[in-house]
């Protein structure tokens, strides 16, 4: 039976899709049938006339993955705004339908399922008169647990704590915190580490550097955070 995991992040450009790819590239690396899935994706480019979901692009490039970019992101739009006011501009509304049926057909063809989110935890994916749907719905729906990336530096901590507190109330479960952008060097990354686990009961489960190519978790401790998908 398939896994899957959910990547969300403290904010947009926390670098979840970052992540996302050292994650697929190690499991593929381990010899596990990894696979992405991102529901929504704003802000994509156009080239030759076609929308490029980049996120995608780049986790395909990174992890070395074979699936098209219509298998991988559902819903493409190309204004860089929050998926439901993309989704409004564009004429092109989010189908929770839609999301699941694509998310089982990456299920269906790989054992590990990495989801990247749209922006923070918080992210309304469709808003108008006809429905409201939010990225925490489609967690809920794919009973999916959360790895959260966050930034190592100025800030981070009351992001993370809210973060969680929104998870919590939502009953979204955190499979652990990944601290990116993360300098050894720097006290306040050190400390910011240490913070998040006292105030969140947590210790982050890695770090990643700046220009990092490989995570520093064992393939095993990362394939135990994904859920089975059922
Ligand atoms: N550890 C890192 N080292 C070098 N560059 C990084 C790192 N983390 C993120 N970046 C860069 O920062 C930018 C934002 O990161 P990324 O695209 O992963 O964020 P995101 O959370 O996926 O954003 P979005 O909400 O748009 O999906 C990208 O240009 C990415 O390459
Ligand atoms: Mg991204």
């Amino acid at each position: 039976m398939s896994k899957g995991l959910f990547v969300s992040a403290t904010g947009t450009d926390v670098g979840k899709t970052y992540v996302t790819a050292l994650l697929v590239k190690k499991l593929v690396q381990s010899g596990l049938a990894a696979g992405y899935y991102k529901a929504a994706l704003s802000g994509a480019e156009c080239q030759n006339g076609q929308l490029v979901p980049g996120d995608a692009d780049y986790v395909r490039r990174v992890a070395g993955l074979k699936q098209t970019y219509s298998e991988m992101v559902s819903y493409v739009y190309e204004n860089a705004v929050s998926p439901h006011l993309a989704a409004r501009l564009e004429q092109l509304p989010v189908e929770l339908s839609r999301i699941k049926k694509d998310f089982y057909s990456v299920a269906a063809a790989y054992d590990y399922v990495t989801m990247e989110g749209s922006g923070g935890i918080v992210c309304p994916i469709r808003y108008d008169e006809e429905q409201q749907l939010f990225l925490a719905d489609i967690i809920q729906t794919l009973r999916l647990p959360v790895l959260l990336v966050a930034d190592a530096g100025l800030g981070t901590l009351n992001s993370v704590v809210t973060t969680c507190e929104y998870m919590q109330n939502h009953n979204l479960p955190l499979a652990g915190i990944i601290l990116n952008n993360y300098d050894e060097n720097q006290f306040m990354h050190r400390d910011n580490r240490l913070m998040i686990e006292k105030l969140t009961g947590r210790p982050p489960l890695a770090v990643v550097a700046p220009g990092c190519t490989d995570l520093a978790l064992a393939a095993a401790d990362l394939a135990a955070l994904y859920r089975e998908i059922d």
